[in-house]
């Protein structure tokens, strides 16, 4: 049977009738919306134990997630500072999206990570780690995958944010590497991010669109191709038919 509201509406002895009947299968209703939630991948997961761990811990490193990442890379920064604070941000996966292949560059930034610590806060970058199997709208807001290293030059809100990204190689990079990477203050083999995804310079963000771009090509990447072909196919039927009666 169908109801639309305005039948029920038009009803009110239906409606009541309906309401009781309603009640009586919410549940069964809600159990169905939870199952059918379940199966909606998490967009924005992460580890709370983990990250206050790496937070706390001997890593002093920041996880990055949908809901933190401009506060945390802009907590450090002092209001109306013209000196950057440079954050250092691994992007990496799991099987997801590094193939299982991002072990080694975990533990090599971990470690370096370890190391830093270990240094004069003004002497080191501010560590922060992103998971694209647990953020991939956050990875499509920054428009890069695994295995990437960003250094990012955060001044107060507002201004341009300078973003350095080097591409790390997950069979050699070590330890080692990373730190003579910042070793080199030149960035002599980082390459400037100046694309239109860029997340703080770039168009989509300037005009407020990142995340919502962010969100579709996920959304692309998620739902089976079929699904989109039938969705085509229904959209471009239910055109031609409205089109039919006048002609
Ligand atoms: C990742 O892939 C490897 C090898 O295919 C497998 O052994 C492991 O269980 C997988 N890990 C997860 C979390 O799925
Ligand atoms: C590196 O640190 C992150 C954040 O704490 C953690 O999730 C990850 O498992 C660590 N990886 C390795 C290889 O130590
Ligand atoms: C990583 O380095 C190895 C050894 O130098 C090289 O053979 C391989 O092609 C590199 N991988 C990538 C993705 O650059």
């Amino acid at each position: 049977m169908r109801v639309s509201v305005s039948t029920l509406l038009a009803l009110p002895l239906f409606a009541v009738s309906a309401q009781a009947q309603f009640e009586q299968y919410q549940d069964q209703l809600q159990t169905y919306l939870n199952k059918f939630a379940s199966y909606i991948p998490n967009t924005n997961r992460v580890d709370a134990a983990d990250a206050a761990e790496a937070k706390t811990g001997e890593k002093k490193m920041s996880v990055l997630t949908l809901d933190n990442w401009q506060q945390t890379l802009y907590e450090p920064v002092a209001p109306g500072t013209t000196q950057p604070e440079e954050w250092w941000v691994l992007i990496t996966g799991r099987n997801k999206t590094c193939f299982g292949r991002c072990d080694q560059v975990n533990a090599a930034f971990n470690e370096t990570a370890i190391k830093f610590a270990t240094l004069p806060e003004s002497e080191v970058p501010h560590m922060a780690y992103l998971n694209c199997d647990d953020q991939p709208v956050l990875c499509n807001i920054f428009s890069v995958g695994p295995a990437s290293l960003w250094a990012m030059d955060m001044l107060p809100p507002g201004n341009e944010i300078n973003i350095w990204g080097k591409r790390l190689n997950t069979t050699t990079t070590t330890t080692q590497d990373l730190l003579d990477l910042y070793a080199d203050k030149e960035k002599s083999e980082f390459k400037l991010v100046t694309h239109v995804f860029h997340p703080f310079n770039g168009w989509f963000a300037q005009n407020g669109l990142s995340v919502a771009v962010a969100y579709v090509l996920w959304f692309f990447t998620v739902v089976p191709n079929w699904t989109i072909m039938l969705l085509v196919s229904f959209a471009s039927r239910s055109m031609m038919n409205r089109r039919m009666p006048g002609q």
